[in-house]
């Protein structure tokens, strides 16, 4: 035998040397849950070690996260009212502008990015406005527009719109032009899957549709075409990063568009995908922080710039610890 792939395997440096894939603390993005009231920072049940933090603790939570080297934080919000309107989501004094806020004024060198959506804040759950039992697409984006701009307004950075909707990308990106905010990018959820992952995400910001489900607005599971199209459209519609979400079940999909396309390329490991380690690992079934590496480093090596994750923290944790 002249040829021994083993070779390069036989010394820890040689395989440090020779690792094609790495994850770096600045690739992950934590998203974070603000919650109205005041010194508040309370565990969600179904997401152990993720909480709910009300704006005066969320500086605190972010400092640490840059003390262990993340970059960028994701805000999702829990309005007091929900309502037909979604009136809460655009409202100068809403949750997700009041955490916004505060982190840029607390933290200036934190990228702060924002979910774009309405279920949090409708009364029915769906992610764009309803009639009937319809979920209706183009009287849901000026809605969508205004949440983005009062985000921007607000300070963020990055608006990552995750409803869904036709065309959203483009009437967002009209808005915030219209209004100067030229510099604020748009990370789209582009290939968003109609998931069963999302579970425990839903019950911690309480945004189950009250009737029906998603599939009318989010992808078909079984579907990788539709993926490669809706990436082009949010392309042309002006979108400045794409983002494939789940992740470990769509590592195929992540391939595909990265190898496609040339934008940067986000990957959403969403929360059922986060609790489903969580719980083997309190069952005593996987080693923790190896299942972690492995997750995110195939994330990675899927395709995906960028991980939007609520592991964030314990990686660069991790990571730190490993003097990476
Ligand atoms: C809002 C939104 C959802 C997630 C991110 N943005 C839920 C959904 O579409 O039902 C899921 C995130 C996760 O599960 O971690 N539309």
């Amino acid at each position: 035998m002249t040829k021994r792939p083993r070779r390069l395997r036989d010394h820890e440096a040689l395989r440090a040397m020779v690792q094609e894939t790495r994850v770096d603390a600045a690739d992950l993005i934590q998203p974070l849950f603000a919650v109205h009231g005041t010194n508040i920072k309370r565990e969600i049940p179904k997401l152990p070690g993720q909480y709910h933090f009300s704006v005066d603790r969320l500086a605190e939570e972010v400092k640490e996260l840059q003390s262990l080297g993340i970059r960028a934080v994701l805000i999702f919000g829990l309005p007091e009212i929900k309502d037909a309107a979604a009136s809460q989501a655009f409202s100068d004094e809403g949750i997700v502008q009041q955490a916004v806020r505060a982190i840029r004024s607390q933290v200036p060198d934190m990228l702060v990015m924002t979910d774009v959506c309405l279920c949090q804040y409708t009364d029915h759950g769906h992610c764009g406005m309803v009639v009937g039992d319809q979920i209706l697409n183009d009287e849901s984006l000026s809605v969508l527009a205004k949440t983005a701009l009062s985000h921007a307004k607000a300070g963020a950075h990055v608006v990552a719109p995750s409803d869904m909707m036709d065309g959203r990308v483009a009437a967002i990106r009209e808005t915030l032009d219209a209004h100067g905010f030229h510099q604020v990018s748009i990370m789209s959820y582009s290939v968003k899957y109609a998931s069963a992952f999302y579970g425990p995400f839903r019950q911690a910001v309480a945004s189950a549709p009250q009737f029906g489900d998603r599939k009318t607005y989010q992808m078909d599971p079984a579907n990788r075409l539709e993926a490669l199209r809706e990436s082009a459209l949010d392309i042309e519609e002006g979108a400045d990063m794409l983002m494939v979400k789940p992740a470990l079940a769509y590592l195929d999909i992540i391939r595909e568009v990265k190898n496609k396309f040339s934008l940067p390329l986000g990957a959403y490991h969403v929360s059922g995908e986060y609790a489903m380690v969580k719980a083997a690992v309190a069952a005593d079934l996987l080693d923790h922080d190896k299942i972690m590496v492995e997750i995110l480093t195939s994330i990675k090596r899927a395709g995906a710039d960028v991980i939007l994750t609520y592991f964030a923290k314990d990686m660069a944790r991790l990571l730190q610890l490993k003097g990476q």
